[in-house]
């Protein structure tokens, strides 16, 4: 029998996971549905439940479930448990367990795609909701040699530090990064979704520097400023395709060959 998941959002109509995983079943001949499902605000866990009676084996969460997500498993990851949130389930007859492929996927496309190694860098992450935070536990342990979390409400980016509690780690405001650079800038804050950029000075760029924006498939002021200051840029796409190969792995053992799927994406 055909093994089903899905990812469940909302809204998730815009979703390209149904697409990813569904190239990932092609290329490594596995045998799955992935479906798409909107949960209404205020029934996650019961739209879970629902999927799981039918014969549902895992499940992607997106946007706004990532924490009812990580509330609702049975046994999390350390990567889920240090975010606070999960993006992938796992149904067993003993339980849900939830991992969080966000920070995995980010350090994969920026260490085997674009050719950054994270170690000794200086690295300046924009913003302290739920995207930075999964983000952060994952380039602390891969031995960024110092991590500055800039917010624009700076007590939540102290209480991001607080919870890494990695010497390496700082938090501040946008207006606290004048006259200091690093050799990796990455937009987690939500003002690429509009039409927006975090206020932050040129000069955060360090000559070579890259700059990272976790939107996808737009070209966002924050990019257009990274490229105006002579930063080389990447969007989000191949950290959104290596997160689903990560998911991917999880649930089949097999981890499908991303380089297609992220020029397919790229070219759309
Ligand atoms: P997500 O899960 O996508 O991170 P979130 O938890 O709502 O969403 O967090 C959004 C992040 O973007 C926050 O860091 C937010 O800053 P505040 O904590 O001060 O709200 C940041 N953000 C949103 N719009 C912004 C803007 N126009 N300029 C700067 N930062 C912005």
């Amino acid at each position: 029998m055909t093994d089903r998941y899905a990812v469940i959002g909302n809204p998730v109509a815009h979703s390209k996971s149904p697409w990813i995983h569904a190239e990932f079943a092609r290329s490594t001949r596995q045998d799955i549905e992935y479906l798409r499902i909107e949960a209404p605000h205020d029934a996650f866990a019961r739209t879970v439940g629902e999927f799981r009676s039918a014969s549902g084996r895992g499940a992607n969460v997106t946007l706004p479930f990532k924490e009812a997500a990580y509330r609702y498993c049975d046994e999390v990851s350390p990567a889920g448990r240090l975010a606070g949130a999960v993006n992938t389930l796992a149904f067993a007859p003993t339980g849900t367990r939830g991992d969080n492929t966000d920070g995995s996927g980010l350090l994969r496309d920026l260490t085997a795609n674009l050719g950054f190694s994270i170690r000794g860098r200086a690295i300046l992450v924009l913003g302290a909701g739920g995207a930075a935070r999964g983000l952060l536990g994952p380039l602390a342990g891969a031995g960024a040699a110092q991590i500055v979390i800039a917010n624009r409400t700076v007590a939540k980016a102290q209480e991001l530090a607080q919870r890494l509690s990695a010497p390496s780690v700082e938090a501040c405001g946008f207006d606290a990064l004048a006259g200091r650079d690093f050799e990796l800038v990455i937009n987690a804050t939500s003002a690429g979704m509009g039409d927006d950029a975090p206020p932050i000075p040129k000069s955060v760029f360090r000559k070579g520097a890259l700059a990272y924006e976790l939107v996808y498939g737009r070209d966002t002021l924050f990019l257009a400023l990274a490229r105006s200051c002579g930063a080389a840029t990447a969007d989000g796409t191949g950290m959104l395709v290596e997160q689903a190969a990560d998911s991917f792995f999880l649930w089949r053992g097999i981890r499908p060959d991303t380089a297609p799927v992220i020029a397919a994406l790229r070219a759309t």
